[in-house]
């Protein structure tokens, strides 16, 4: 990483210690919107500022991945009008803010299975791929319909597939190959995850890449989650003693 390029950083922090990708649960919207006697989805339209605000931060601050599980497949189960209101509202932030993140030198990419998701959502994915792919401030991965498990069996019945057709020796099969058949190739693990809301699991979202994963859990709802509450949680991981099994 290099330092010089980080603006705006907190002093509590330290610019040597960053992490280099950060992915949030981002739980509490719902809950959120009833203490302000708003219906949930006013907690979903601000927890999109939320996510907003924390991207320019990991770009200001050196974060080059910041990864936020928008949708997971069990996500289907809600109320119908809360699912369309969801699609619309994604469909709707890359619209509107294509052009600035572009501007900014923001990469987007999805995670999940888009086969399921509306036709209007799915082109504005692909819109939003083609046009920032070149860009390298910092990498946004939108999960929509996305499921761990899902993930990783996909991820085995490719391989499979491989294996029968004699064109991948098995015993040549290592982690950092299975890796590569996951939503996240290319990706580094994350260094750091944080829920908020207070809810202490992991609901189904990258269970294999978060396996040496620092975790934060706040009480905090999302749409609270502020600044201020990112750089106190990327303080509190620069504390943590990373051994990744090791002595
Ligand atoms: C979980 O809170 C939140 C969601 C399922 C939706 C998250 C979506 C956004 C923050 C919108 C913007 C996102 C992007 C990527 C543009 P919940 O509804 O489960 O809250 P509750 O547990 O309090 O009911």
């Amino acid at each position: 990483m290099n330092t010089q390029l980080i603006t705006k950083l907190p002093t509590i922090l330290d610019p040597t210690k960053m992490p280099q990708h950060v992915a949030a649960i981002m739980d509490g919207n719902g809950r959120w919107a009833k203490q302000q006697g708003l219906p949930r989805i006013a907690g979903h339209q601000q927890g999109a500022n939320t996510v907003k605000s924390l991207l320019r931060c990991c770009k200001d601050w050196g974060i080059a991945n910041f990864t936020v599980y928008a949708f997971s497949t069990e996500n289907w189960g809600r109320p119908a009008v809360e699912v369309d209101f969801l699609m619309r509202l994604f469909e709707g932030l890359l619209d509107s803010e294509l052009d600035q993140m572009h501007a900014e030198g923001v990469r987007i990419r999805f995670l999940g299975d888009r086969s399921q998701v509306p036709l209007g959502l799915q082109r504005m994915m692909d819109k939003s791929i083609d046009k920032t792919q070149y860009n390298q401030a910092v990498t946004f991965n939108i999960a929509i319909n996305y499921g761990s498990r899902k993930e990783i069996l996909q991820a085995c019945k490719s391989i499979a597939e491989l294996v029968k057709a004699g064109e991948l020796d098995v015993n040549l099969l290592d982690e950092s190959m299975f890796d590569r058949y996951l939503d996240t190739h290319e990706l580094p693990d994350p260094d750091l995850l944080i829920r908020t809301s207070g809810e202490q699991r992991l609901s189904n979202f990258l269970l294999w890449q978060l396996a040496y994963t620092e975790i934060y859990i706040t009480k905090t709802h999302w749409p609270d989650f502020s600044n201020d509450e990112f750089t106190l949680a990327i303080a509190d991981f620069q504390q943590r003693n990373r051994r990744f099994g090791k002595v």
